[in-house]
């Protein structure tokens, strides 16, 4: 086994996942692959609806009801070499329950679905740590638990400690999530939107505390964010998402200044970018997404592509080379390479 291979931690492999709704399927992954590098930050990124969530919950089994893993495989790789097929184990299981919180930790995009409503915030922290460190006095799990909290930056944390989501607001429940996500020093971090609803300082001092958590336990993280200044200070690598694939993965300096899908493009030509002045032209990107039930025949980008030929009509491209770890799904990615707009 190669270097970069032992280093992966999670490996996804052509995910196919599908929702079934009133009676209609609605293909909300297509295959999608990426490997999560121990001590390394993936940021995923794309338009609402482009399967970003549905990705990370996938993950993780926690997909509702109304949806089914069709096809590809999801491996977790541990330290000691053993490697668990997640998208084979019972979703819940013994085995998964015990791989969630402790080895593999979420962040959810919505803080009330991971909160339970009838416990205080301080007693599901508790839990989590109780879990991973057990044996300690309940004073040591009710200190820590307290400085979790304080470290999110939650005023009077032993006051909140007692309290319940409902009185704290939504940006501190926001904080306590993250904080019973990073409590047990998890192997991979899923975090999903995690700092959408909080303030700017607030962001960097979490942000802070998940490069401290990769930087000590090796821990890999797989955010998610639609914000390209979190991507441009976080990630090692990006993957963008259009409409269920990931249509282009590679080392963030590559993404940034060699993009090689017109989508990419587009999404960086539609954001201000820090030290480019005031007058910078900013392009939203023209058309908007298809209709998920109603898709194009071939690349889902086509109807919006600038570089679009006839073969794009008919035919999703598969992952093209651009070099070693960058891959994008494009025809025509030389042509968007060269052109300087
Ligand atoms: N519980 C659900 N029931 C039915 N369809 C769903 C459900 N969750 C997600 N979907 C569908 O799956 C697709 C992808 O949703 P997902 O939540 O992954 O988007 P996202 O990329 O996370 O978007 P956002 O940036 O808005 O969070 C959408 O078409 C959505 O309608
Ligand atoms: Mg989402």
């Amino acid at each position: 086994m190669s270097e970069s291979q032992n280093n992966v931690v999670l490996s996804v492999k052509d995910l196919h996942v599908y929702f079934y709704t009133n009676q209609r399927c609605n293909k909300v992954l297509r295959g999608v692959s990426f490997d999560v590098k121990r001590g390394r930050t993936l940021c995923i990124v794309g338009e609402s609806g482009c399967g970003k969530s549905v990705t990370a919950n996938s993950i993780l089994r926690l997909l509702p009801e109304l949806s089914r893993i069709e096809e590809g495989s999801i491996t977790y790789y541990k330290e000691d070499g053993t490697e668990i097929r997640l998208d084979q184990l019972e979703k819940n299981g013994k085995e998964m329950r015990a791989i969630r919180g402790q080895d593999i930790a979420i962040i959810f995009q919505d803080p009330m679905t991971a909160l339970n409503p009838v416990f205080t915030v301080g007693y599901q922290i508790e839990e989590m740590l109780r879990q991973h460190k057990p044996g300690l006095s309940k004073e040591q799990y009710k200190k820590e638990a307290i400085e979790d909290l304080a470290d999110m930056g939650i005023p009077a944390p032993d006051i909140r400690y007692g309290e319940y989501p409902h009185q704290f607001s939504g940006g501190m429940r926001q904080r306590s999530m993250i904080a019973m996500g990073m409590s047990c020093d998890p192997k991979i971090l899923l975090a999903d939107e995690p700092t959408t609803a909080l303030d700017v300082t607030i962001s960097a001092q979490i942000f802070d505390l998940m490069n401290d958590l990769k930087r000590e336990h090796d821990t890999a993280i797989m955010m998610i964010t639609h914000n390209m200044g979190v991507v441009a200070e976080m990630a090692d690598e990006v993957a963008v998402m259009y409409m269920g694939n990931i249509v282009e993965y590679g080392p963030v300096e590559d993404i940034f200044t060699n993009p090689a899908h017109p989508y990419t493009k587009a999404l960086l030509r539609s954001i201000p970018v820090l030290g480019k002045g005031k007058n910078q032209q900013l392009e939203p990107i023209r058309g908007s997404t298809p209709d998920p039930f109603n898709r194009p025949k071939g690349c889902q980008f086509c109807p919006r592509c600038d570089y679009a030929c006839p073969r794009c009509e008919e035919e999703m491209p598969g992952e093209e080379w651009v070099k070693e770890g960058h891959y994008t799904r494009c025809f025509n990615y030389r042509e968007v390479m060269a052109d300087g707009k």
